[in-house]
């Protein structure tokens, strides 16, 4: 059977990678997340705001404020609630790197040009095979339009693009209004790869405190959906990799994945919740699932229900919509 794959122009033993997330701080951890098969390891981000912390009058502001305030801005992580400084980052691409043999992708979420240049190269300087760029904003500017939004984007990817040799992908939430197109235009600006989609953390009321609360809850299967709509929509038509972030748990989630278009699957909420073991087991099922019903290969399954290819493109489309609407009857 062979599960291998290339994303990002990297080739990988297999499309199961582990996300974003925290599990990368810890030096023992990654060694557990290798031994149990992860095809690569991406680091959480390094932000921008960690990086001026100290410095900015911006990031002053909010922690005087907090002070102050503190019912209304503590959803705002202190600058040293964040997992790793700058330069401890840094650090940890090095011993990331020195400790494992699979690639490492670190993770940047960028605020200024300058943000998003220095420390892609600084995150290349220091080891990292490739980039994800975190593109996760939410925008509230009245005056602010889309396209401004996704301008935002585009600049960032150029920038950072021209800055650093290494393969650079974007990860992107489906909260645009042409995610297709904004995909297109990243293809144009040399991206390498989309990671579909970053997953928004909702701030919840606490109507007893009234406070707001933030909340961050593991995904579940449901989640995976939207990602294959997306996967099954671009997949084909683009040069850019695919990576599918969001409600993948099982081997059957992974196999939709691929089918709908994905060259890597990242893991992040199975593994939080099951333990980087897990993925040993993912991969064994993955690949029993596709000897069952004789695929030869990774490349042969993915992208066999894209949009262009399945038997059935309007279920992907707006076709099914007022179908499915009147598919749907009381409770007996
Ligand atoms: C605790 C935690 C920390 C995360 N940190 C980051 C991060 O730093 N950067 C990022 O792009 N995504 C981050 N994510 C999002 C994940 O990479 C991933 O996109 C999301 O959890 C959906 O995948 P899943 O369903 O496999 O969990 C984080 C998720 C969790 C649960």
């Amino acid at each position: 059977m062979d599960l291998s794959t290339t994303y990002l122009g990297l080739p990988l033993a297999h499309p199961l990678i582990t996300g974003a997330s925290p599990l990368v701080d810890h030096l023992d951890v990654v060694r557990r997340l290798e031994d149990a098969g992860a095809a690569a390891i991406t680091m959480h981000s390094l932000f921008e705001e960690q990086i001026t912390a100290e410095r900015e009058a911006t990031w002053r502001h909010i922690d005087t404020h907090e002070d102050g305030h503190a019912e209304a801005t503590s959803y705002f992580p202190r600058s040293d609630e964040y997992q790793l400084g700058p330069d401890q980052y840094l650090e940890q691409i090095r011993r990331i790197k020195a400790a494992v043999a699979v690639p490492v992708i670190a993770s940047l979420n960028g605020t200024t040009g300058r943000g998003w240049t220095e420390y892609a190269t600084a995150m290349q300087q220091a080891g990292a095979d490739a980039l994800e760029l975190n593109v996760y904003m939410v925008a509230t500017d009245l005056h602010v339009a889309g396209d401004a939004i996704e301008q935002r984007v585009l600049d960032a990817a150029r920038l950072v693009r021209a800055a650093v040799t290494i393969p650079v992908a974007v990860k992107l939430s489906p909260f645009f209004s042409s995610i297709a197109h904004l995909a297109n235009r990243l293809d144009e600006a040399g991206v390498n790869g989309l990671v579909l989609f970053n997953r928004f953390y909702q701030p919840d009321i606490d109507i007893d405190q009234l406070d707001v609360v933030p909340h961050l809850k593991l995904s579940d299967s449901s989640e995976l959906l939207l990602r294959l709509r997306w996967l099954a929509i671009l997949s084909g038509r683009l040069r850019p990799s695919l990576a599918c972030s969001g409600g993948v748990h099982t081997a059957s989630d992974a196999v939709k994945a691929i089918m709908a278009g994905a060259d890597a699957v990242q893991l992040v909420s199975v593994l939080l919740h099951d333990g980087p073991e897990r993925l040993t087991s993912l991969r064994q099922e993955l690949e029993r699932w596709m000897t069952e019903r004789e695929y030869d290969s990774v490349a042969q399954m993915r992208g066999s229900m894209s949009l262009g290819r399945c038997p059935d493109p309007a279920a992907f489309e707006r076709g099914n919509y007022v179908k499915i609407l009147q598919t749907w009857r009381p409770p007996a």
